[in-house]
């Protein structure tokens, strides 16, 4: 049985004293936490507050940033700089890496996030989320470069998200399985409200954007078409269909029926290499997804294996029950 009287703060000092874990990735994930927080209370009053709508300005991967993508992005520095345990921060929504201000002190960390993600779904009042993902350096230069925080997603030490929903949810995992919290307003504090998630190895619900099949590589339209052909096809089972285009309400749906989610490679992503971005997407999620005992891979390789070459770099996503990406994986290897 979870005890939901238990608050997160409380969740991660029990974790601490238990394994003897860092003091400074705690920090750190209360300062992630309370930017979640304060994100969660951005997005509450939507129109209300003139929050909603698009800026004039684009981000690096060439998308037209919404308001409440800098909005949460800058909540995300603010809560986080002063840590004193960071190295830099890197986000989807800054070119460049973000430099901890000369004013604070540094530490060992990498904090990598998505500040908002589906954001498309802003407008029309349907769940987004924020991805967070943290490394530590062996070592801190004087001067920290993307070179120095090119590293593979195996070496995460931490991951989660948080679903602004019909309620506000946090999910963690620090390599010990994947806790999740629930928002409770009322005390302002995540408590703990699911325990050791972990996803079914079988599904029946897959998820990805069809619109696109035009342009799918043969293995995925291969799984896609079996899985459309129900009880007479191949798999002889029914398969159901969603698609939220969050793909942190994506993800939290595996992580608590099952299921699995593509954003592959396709014809018209090849180039970029797909379209979800490896350090603050794929990683996170990938990392989640392992833990709670699911897969997560490119369709040619595991996700957290992939050896990063750039900041910004996109790669193919396949996750979720482990009997269904193998499949897919396997059907890669055929064509
Ligand atoms: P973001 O809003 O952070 O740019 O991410 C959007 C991503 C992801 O959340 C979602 O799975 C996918 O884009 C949706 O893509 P489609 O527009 O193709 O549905
Ligand atoms: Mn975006
Ligand atoms: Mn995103
Ligand atoms: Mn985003």
């Amino acid at each position: 049985m979870t005890d939901t009287s238990m608050t997160y703060m409380q969740f991660l000092l029990n974790e601490r004293r238990r394994s003897e874990s860092d003091r400074d990735l705690m920090t750190l994930l209360h300062g992630v936490a309370t930017a979640c927080k304060a994100i969660s209370n951005s997005l509450k009053n939507g129109a209300l507050a003139d929050v909603l709508g698009s800026l004039e300005s684009e981000n690096v991967q060439g998308e037209t940033q919404k308001k409440l993508d800098v909005i949460a992005n800058d909540i995300f520095l603010r809560r986080c700089e002063f840590s004193g345990v960071l190295a830099a921060m890197v986000s989807e929504e800054l070119e460049e890496i973000y430099q901890i201000p000369e004013r604070f002190p540094k530490g060992q960390y990498v904090l990598f996030f998505d500040p908002l993600d589906g954001s498309s779904n802003i407008d029309i009042n349907v769940s987004v989320g924020s991805i967070f993902s943290i490394l530590r350096l062996p070592e801190v230069p004087d001067v920290i470069t993307y070179e120095t925080v090119l590293r593979p997603g195996v070496e995460q030490v931490a991951a989660g998200y948080a679903l602004y929903g019909p309620s506000t949810m946090l999910v963690l995992s620090i390599g010990r399985g994947v806790d999740g919290f629930t928002l409770d307003g009322n005390i302002g504090e995540f408590r703990h409200t699911h325990s050791s998630i972990s996803i079914p190895p079988e599904a029946a619900e897959f998820s990805i954007n069809a619109s696109r099949a035009q342009w799918w590589e043969p293995p995925v339209k291969r799984y896609i078409d079996d899985c459309v052909a129900g009880e007479n096809g191949p798999r002889g089972k029914y398969f159901n269909m969603r698609w939220i285009a969050s793909m942190v309400a994506e993800v939290h749906r595996i992580l608590l029926r099952g299921g699995i989610f593509l954003y592959p490679i396709d014809e018209r992503n090849s180039d970029a290499g797909g379209k979800l971005r490896l350090f603050y997407e794929a990683n996170p999620m990938a990392f989640l997804i392992e833990q709670a005992g699911g897969a997560a891979s490119t369709g040619r390789e595991r996700i957290l294996d992939v050896q990063p070459l750039t900041p910004h770099q996109r790669v193919p996503v396949i996750l979720g029950s482990r009997d269904e990406v193998e499949l897919v994986e396997r059907l890669h290897k055929e064509y």
